[in-house]
């Protein structure tokens, strides 16, 4: 009889029969649960310093978003986003490759603005199909913060100290602050036209990226990363010479505010982002290794873009991974959080009175490993000390019959073994754990 025809064929296998995860997704494994549990928690505490609340949007939206806000002709939308067809509706749907288009839709969607300006944060994966390498995944996190309904340049600086508070409670090596104003759309058609002008003139010395962009999006050329074309780059029309006075006026208090709270600025007229969304203010911060961290800046034209009225949004997001790498360098112990005890038990009858003590303790709010898989003590006892628990709670036939525990100092060796009935021993335990 024929087989039938596998409706999920087997993915490529890199090892025998042993299936893998999809290239450029991690597992994230329980030893570096430490490094994102103290991120999570400088993150939420910072968000809540600067009043912002937090939105957890789907993780996949309607392709169109995406296209309409993040632009045809990026990067992103061109080659990077998981799209597949709904096969129940015919819905053409993507995977987040960022959430800031999302963000604006839900704030749209549930008229969040409706009464003021409103500071929200995210985090959570989000999918792009790049080369895999070190910090650049097809499965990444990002941490983002969006104001929406702010128009004011106080909004631009109040994020960028948000980020230097982050990476200071985070206590990152320095990163570099790199900002540029990307003006209004009218200003901006100005110097593409220039622009397209001067690379037209130029013509034989564009490279097929910079070919295929010149018409379409000419601004992103100056974003190369060929250095064949770097000379070329460097002598185009600066956006800074068609800005109008309400832009530089913009920008001007932007970088004030941020002198004012001594946070060193560089300018740089290059920076243009990868999506369409943005105007006005535009910033990343570089670490050492010259990867960005984050990157963010206003947006106010996208409102509009995905079908809003005109309004004003201003925002981050954080590439996490990359965060973490430079936290990782400065990290001794990365190691997830050690059990408070670790319960051994071997021989008949010891078992349940393993669980009855794991239970108590745990009643108590101590944090219990309770041995599984049977073995002799001397093997339990390896695991225990592997743990990296404070103390063993001892279950053999003996103290299974006479009901009394024995309870073990795994790190200080010098300390006496304690015995106890089962409705002493959490009291015993945290008495042993104070005397720490
Ligand atoms: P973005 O520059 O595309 O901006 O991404 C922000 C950050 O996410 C990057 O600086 C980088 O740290 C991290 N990132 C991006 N792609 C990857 C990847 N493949 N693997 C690892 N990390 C990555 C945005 O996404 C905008 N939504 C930012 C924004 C918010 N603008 C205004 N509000």
């Amino acid at each position: 009889m024929a087989r039938p025809r596998r409706l999920y064929p087997d993915p490529p296998m890199a090892k025998g029969n042993q299936l893998r995860a999809v290239r450029g997704m991690n597992d994230i494994l329980p030893g570096d649960e430490g490094l994102w549990s103290r991120f999570d928690d400088a993150v939420s505490d910072v968000m809540a310093g600067y009043g912002y609340g937090r939105v957890r949007t789907p993780i996949l939206e309607h392709t169109g978003l995406f296209v309409r806000g993040i632009g045809e002709v990026t990067d992103i939308v061109e080659k990077e986003m998981y799209t597949f067809t709904d096969s129940l509706n015919g819905d053409s749907l993507t995977l987040r490759p960022e959430n800031t288009a999302a963000v604006v839709r839900a704030a749209m969607e549930h008229n969040l603005t409706y009464d003021g300006p409103k500071r929200l944060w995210y985090s959570g994966p989000m999918f792009r199909h790049e080369r895999p390498q070190k910090g650049r995944y097809r499965q990444f996190h990002q941490v983002g913060a969006e104001v929406l309904a702010a128009p004011g340049p106080e909004v631009d600086a109040e994020l960028i100290l948000l980020c230097q508070r982050l990476w200071d409670d985070l206590g990152l090596p320095p990163v570099r602050l790199e900002i540029n104003c990307l003006g209004q759309s009218d200003e901006r058609a100005a110097h593409r036209a220039a622009l397209i002008q001067y690379f037209e003139a130029h013509a034989d010395q564009l490279d097929a990226d910079a070919s295929r962009r010149l018409h379409a999006n000419p601004l992103r050329i100056l974003d190369t990363k060929n250095p064949a074309m770097r000379e070329l780059v460097d002598g185009a029309p600066n956006l800074a010479d068609y800005l109008g006075d309400a832009s530089r006026a913009h920008f001007d208090a932007v970088q004030a505010i941020l002198n004012s709270q001594n946070l060193p600025v560089t300018v740089n007229h290059q920076l243009v982002r990868g999506l369409d969304y943005y105007n006005l203010t535009v910033f990343e911060w570089i670490a050492p290794d010259g990867l960005t961290i984050c990157g963010g800046g206003r947006y106010d034209p996208l409102i509009e873009m995905i079908g809003g009225k005109p309004s004003a949004g201003c925002g981050f997001a954080i590439g996490v991974e990359r965060v973490l790498e430079l936290m990782r360098a400065d990290m001794a112990v990365t190691r997830g959080p050690s059990p408070d005890v670790y319960v051994v038990h071997t021989g008949s009858g010891t078992a349940a009175l393993g669980f009855t003590a794991a239970e108590r303790l745990r009643d108590a709010g101590l944090n219990v490993v309770l041995h599984a898989g049977g073995g002799s003590f001397k093997s339990q006892f390896k695991r225990a000390d592997a743990s990296g628990a404070h103390l063993a709670v001892v279950i053999g036939e003996d103290e299974a019959a006479s009901g009394k525990l024995a309870v073990k100092h795994l790190r200080d060796r010098n300390a006496q073994q304690q015995t106890s009935g089962i409705e002493d021993l959490p009291e015993l335990v945290s008495n042993f754990m104070n005397e720490e």
